[in-house]
């Protein structure tokens, strides 16, 4: 099984951004190249590291912008078993990346780094959770 794990917008800031909500791990760091491995930090680390031991592929994505986003989506279609997203703001209100997952019509989950429906009222509103199997 492979797995493609897309990062949306202010991720990349993830360590420094807010640390009392997203923590001080940092996300996608990339540290070192060993032997054609590329060690990243934390987040991605502990990402890659769970999916190896669940003997799944994963490859990660990070992008600001929403089209990016949307074409990642479309090329998994071909390359990828499912999706794991956290599309970060867009989760609220981007219909284009909602009805991108329901295209390509792959097992996608959505996830967050902190718990949207303990926060500002329109962080609980998901446009992305209809298409997905999970949040
Ligand atoms: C987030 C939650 C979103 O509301 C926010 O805009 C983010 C991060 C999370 O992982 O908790 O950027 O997706």
């Amino acid at each position: 099984m492979k797995l493609v794990v897309i990062n949306g917008p202010n991720l990349n800031l993830t360590g420094m951004r807010s640390p009392n909500v997203y923590g001080t791990d940092t996300l996608e760091t990339i540290t070192e190249e060993l032997n054609g491995y590329v060690i990243y930090e934390t987040l991605c680390r502990t990402c890659l590291d769970a999916c190896r031991d669940a003997g799944v592929e994963c490859e990660l994505f990070q992008s600001n912008h929403e089209g990016d986003i949307i074409d990642a989506i479309h090329a998994a279609m071909n390359e990828f078993d499912g999706i794991i997203i956290n599309p970060g703001a867009y989760t609220h209100y981007s219909y284009a990346i909602r009805d991108a997952i329901e295209a390509v019509g792959l097992p996608t989950v959505e996830v967050h780094l902190s718990d949207i429906h303990a926060r500002e009222p329109f962080r609980a509103v998901s446009v992305i959770e209809p298409v997905c199997i999970a949040q």
